[in-house]
Parts: structure tokens; C-alpha cells; sequence
């Protein structure tokens, strides 16, 4: 992307044009996308009620939430914004029943009308500069009993892994939100647990589970030197992930938020 171009969208939101492969490399194509996928292959059936429903992946990015989805009998339709992003989850996903729109999480009641019984949300309400709103406007496409499966990247944990690494004016400052500019993956809106379930409530949701996804591996001075080493921290993390007081410092935190069926 040319340096005059704005990373943001209109909107102030930060797409990841450009950034597909390095997200592919950095993220996935390391341990922490390895422990992320795995500690969600054991959460997400015991946070979601799973029936083969159609599953709306909003800001689904290269693909691989809705793969997991898709190779369990749901029918998927992935949202994106970001072209290449779009393009990789394509290629990824051929084949598989997943229907891909270029189009932003604000344009859902446009572009993929709900009411949907399950919307996945995953690392995306980070990189607004509305997460509020986006919550409310996810809540709107929900239908009665529906499930959001949502996925934020928390800042009571940037904060601590910058206290570790020793950032320690930046953190006392409590300047921990990242910019957006440059090919820099520090999202600008980081969230905490209070304000999610201030504005859960706002929407008319209930948050009926929640979970933290890597409550370690972040802290680690030293990562895993031998398989051995990588499968204790995995069990670790699976086994303290939902546990207090651990699950309040994972990097993300995973909620199944609920639309009640009826309202009294
Ligand atoms: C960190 S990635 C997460 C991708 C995927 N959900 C995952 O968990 O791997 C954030 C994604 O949100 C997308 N995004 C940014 N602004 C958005 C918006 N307003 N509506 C929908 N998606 C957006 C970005 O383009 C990017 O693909």
C-alpha cells in the first residue's frame, strides 16, 4: 500500500488491506495462531450450542474460523472488507460450503440481513473505532436465542505483558492502544471485560460463558524448547482457561453472548 494512502477506512477502522500475508506469517504461521486455534477446537463446542446452523462470520479474514465451522456441517457466509484478505480466505476455503461479501461489520443489515441463530465475531472489534456500536448493530442481527460468539483482544492484558516486557512508562501512561499506521498489529481499540458487559447489556444480550485464549503463553520468557514442553502448556492453557482468576488475563477473550428468547 503507498505510505500517502490512510490505513483507516472512512469510518476510522483499520482493514487489513495489505496486511494478508503478513497477518498469515506473524499470527498463523506461529504458536500463538497454533494455541488459538486449538484452545477455540475445545472451547467452542462447550460455549455454543452447536445444530448445523447457518453461521455468519463477520470480519472472518483468511478463513480459518469459518473452515472450522464449515468442515462441521455449518453453511458459513464470510464477511470481510479487506480485498486480500477476501482473496486468501477464497483460495483457502474452496470447495467448502461458504459463501464470501466484501463488505464491513456496519453494513451488515444491508448486505446479509438477520436474523441469524449464530454470529462469529472473532478479533475484530479491536480494529474499530466504534466497538460499541459494532456490538449494538451484531445484537440487531440477532435472532431471539440467537448466539454471538465473540472474540476481543484485551487490555488489562497488554497492559500486564507490557509491564513484563518493561514498557513500563507506556503502561503507567496507559497509553497501550496501538495506532494503526504502518504494518504495525497493535489494535487501536483493545477492550476490557467491563466494558463488554456494559454494553452486552446495552444491547439486550447475556453473557452466558466466557473464556480467556492464551492465559500464559504471552508471558512466557522462555516459549516451549520441546514438543514435550508445548503440549504441558497447551494442556495449561486449556485447563486454567476458563478458571479464576486466570481466564481475566488472556491475550483475547472468547464470550457466547445471547439474545433471550423472549423479553418480559
Ligand atoms: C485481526 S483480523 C481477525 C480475522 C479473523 N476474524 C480471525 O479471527 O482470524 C481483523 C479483521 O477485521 C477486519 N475488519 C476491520 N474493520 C472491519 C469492519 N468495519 N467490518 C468488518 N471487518 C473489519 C479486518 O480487515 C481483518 O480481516
Amino acid at each position: 500500500m503507498p505510505l500517502s494512502v490512510s490505513p483507516f477506512s472512512p469510518a476510522g477502522d483499520r482493514h487489513f488491506d495489505g496486511l494478508a500475508d503478513k497477518f498469515a506469517g506473524s499470527l498463523y504461521g506461529g504458536p500463538r495462531g497454533a494455541l488459538r486455534l486449538a484452545l477455540l477446537d475445545r472451547l467452542l463446542p462447550e460455549m455454543l450450542r452447536l445444530e448445523g446452523q447457518r453461521v455468519l462470520d463477520v470480519g472472518g479474514g483468511l478463513g480459518q474460523l469459518s473452515g472450522w465451522f464449515a468442515q462441521r456441517g455449518h453453511a458459513v457466509t464470510l464477511v470481510e472488507p479487506a480485498r486480500d484478505m477476501l482473496a486468501h480466505a477464497r483460495q483457502a476455503l474452496a470447495g467448502q460450503p461458504v459463501a464470501f461479501v466484501d463488505a464491513t461489520l456496519q453494513q451488515l443489515p444491508e448486505r446479509t440481513p438477520g436474523p441469524w441463530s449464530l454470529i462469529a465475531c472473532h478479533a475484530v472489534l479491536e480494529w474499530l473505532s466504534d466497538p460499541r456500536g459494532a456490538m449494538a448493530i451484531l445484537a440487531g442481527q440477532l435472532a431471539p436465542g440467537g448466539q454471538l460468539s465473540l472474540m476481543v483482544f484485551n487490555r488489562d492484558a497488554l497492559r500486564m505483558s507490557n509491564v513484563v516486557k518493561g514498557n513500563l512508562e507506556k503502561a503507567l501512561a496507559d497509553r497501550l492502544e496501538g495506532t494503526g499506521k504502518r504494518q504495525r498489529l497493535t489494535p487501536i481499540s483493545p477492550l476490557t471485560h467491563s466494558q463488554i458487559e456494559a454494553w452486552a447489556a446495552d444491547s439486550g444480550l447475556v453473557v452466558q460463558e466466557v473464556a480467556g485464549i492464551r492465559v500464559f503463553h504471552d508471558y512466557l520468557r522462555h516459549p516451549p524448547g520441546t514438543e514435550a514442553d508445548w503440549c504441558r502448556l497447551v494442556a495449561l492453557e486449556q485447563h486454567y482457561c476458563r478458571a479464576e482468576p486466570h481466564w481475566r488475563l488472556g491475550r483475547y477473550l472468547l464470550y457466547t453472548l445471547v439474545r433471550p428468547a423472549t423479553t418480559t
